[in-house]
């Protein structure tokens, strides 16, 4: 499957997203994750910026809702421009009806899977979604270490997606030391947010990654 590298916005400079954005011009989407102080202990952005953002790049946005009550606010950003559109199963109330929404409003639906939530359960929902996203830290900030007990889940959602089409991103403390690891378990889109901003040139970054990630 095709290797794609988001880089997390979380890591760029908010006063200088425009500049930021511009610094990654090899990505494959900018992954931006939205934060309410409820599901995760933090706050970022939201609608707006987003929708600021879409008016200054043609980069394929990849939007990571860590929000309470997705079913409320997830189409929003469908509606804003977004190619996709991830929430998590442990928020969503209604994950089939959300997802089919999403994808009415032409973006690709994901789900996210914090680390203690389970895949296995999640099997007759496959067809509805379009990415897996697999929390490789607990959500809510970026530079934590990689959880290694994540990578046996990311092999088995492989294994149970077996010849659909659809992506399995990780998130979460994905580096040069863990990109390669997460490769083989079954990811093919990789979220780096402290690996590409706190690099001294992050295109150079990308590229380094998508090598380790295509080995
Ligand atoms: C954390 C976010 C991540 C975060 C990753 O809850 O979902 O996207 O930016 O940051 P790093 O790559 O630094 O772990
Ligand atoms: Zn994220």
């Amino acid at each position: 499957m095709e290797i794609k590298i988001t880089p997390s916005l979380l890591s760029a400079d908010f006063a200088n997203l425009q500049r930021d954005i511009e610094a990654i011009g090899s990505a494959d989407g900018l992954h931006i994750d939205v934060m309410d102080y409820h599901f995760v202990p933090n706050l970022t952005l939201g609608l707006p910026v987003v929708q600021s953002i879409r008016k200054v790049t043609d980069q394929f946005l990849d939007i990571h809702l860590m929000i309470d009550d997705p079913d409320r606010w997830a189409p929003s950003y469908a509606e804003a421009g977004a190619q996709s559109v991830t929430f998590h199963v442990e928020a969503a109330k209604a994950p089939i009806r959300l997802a089919r929404e999403l994808r009415r409003l032409g973006a690709r639906a994901g789900l996210g899977l914090n680390p203690a939530t389970d895949i296995d359960s999640l099997r007759d929902v496959l067809d509805e979604v379009d990415m897996i996203l697999i929390m490789t830290v607990e959500p809510g900030f970026g530079g934590q270490k990689f959880l290694d007990l994540c990578l046996s889940k990311i092999e088995r959602t492989r294994t149970l997606i077996g010849d659909r089409d659809i992506w399995v991103q990780v998130d979460g403390g994905v580096s040069t030391e863990t990109i390669e690891r997460c490769a083989e378990a079954g990811a093919n889109v990789f979220v780096a947010g402290s690996a590409v901003f706190g690099a001294d040139d992050p295109d150079a970054m990308i590229t380094t990654l998508r090598e380790k990630a295509s080995a």
